[in-house]
């Protein structure tokens, strides 16, 4: 059976000070939390701080990820940054389409699509975020929705698509305190499952998280169920004790 992975995303929290008490805190309950057994597990920081943590983590086997990466491959676009930008500070992982950027900055299921393909192509693990709103759970659009923005990067990504990582993140269950319950998210973690099946033969590579109020409490649960491959965890990654918890929930 394949490791889990958690992975904090920070979002945009933090401070040179900061970062280090938390990084510090990580790595010195690290190995209790294993207790000799294992589990991947990344920092997902902002990019201002990229530099930092690749100095903090080095040798503490915990892996460094972005928020985002570029759609493009370098040039004209103020602001962005690039895969191989991303790569020279030895990031693993990137998250692309959290439905932060898909809500605040209108990001499209191609564009996010292209942003997976660029990370791919430099040697990054992308972190591909799914999740339908209330409004859409609602009017019973789950299944049709996180589908339907699998399907953009299964179609641009095809050959690779089992190089990815899935996170479905139900967007009614961030930061809300609200999770999803551990059948509900087991539910669609089978869909999208299905969905990597019928796109590669290897599909059970493919490390599906559950991202939405994922807490010390609530952790082994969800990660007792099948297709709930590790978490991608926002507020509870920014307390060393909660995230060492989950961690431990995951060896
Ligand atoms: O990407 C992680 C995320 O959106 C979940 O945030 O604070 O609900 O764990 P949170």
């Amino acid at each position: 059976m394949k490791q889990k992975l958690i992975a904090g995303n920070w979002k945009m929290n933090g401070s040179l000070a900061a970062n280090e008490a938390l990084v510090h805190g990580v790595q010195q309950g690290l190995a209790q939390a294993l207790g000799g057994k294992h589990a991947q597990v990344a920092v997902c920081v902002p990019a201002a701080y990229l530099s930092q943590v690749q100095q903090l983590v080095k040798g503490s086997g915990i892996d460094l990820g972005s928020q985002d990466v570029s759609a493009h491959e370098q040039g004209a676009y103020t602001g962005e940054i690039s895969a191989a930008m991303l790569k020279d500070f030895a990031v693993r992982y990137a998250i692309v389409g959290h439905s932060e950027r898909r809500q605040y900055h209108g990001e499209t299921d191609e564009q996010v699509a292209h942003k997976a393909q660029h990370a791919l192509s430099a040697g990054i693990t992308p972190i591909v975020c799914v999740g339908e709103t209330l409004a859409e759970r609602e009017a019973g659009k789950t299944e049709e929705v996180v589908k339907r923005q699998l399907a953009a990067v299964i179609h641009t990504n095809g050959h690779c698509i089992s190089e990815i990582v899935v996170a479905y993140e139900p967007v009614w269950a961030i930061g809300t305190g609200k999770t999803a319950s551990p059948e509900q998210a087991q539910a669609v973690h089978a869909v999208l499952r299905a969905q990597l099946k019928a796109a590669t033969e290897h599909s059970e590579r493919v490390h599906i998280l559950y991202g939405g109020s994922m807490n010390a409490a609530n952790a082994t649960e969800l990660l007792a169920q099948p297709d709930i491959d590790g978490g991608l965890i926002g507020g509870a990654a920014l307390k060393p004790a909660d995230f060492l918890t989950i961690i431990a929930a995951a060896a």
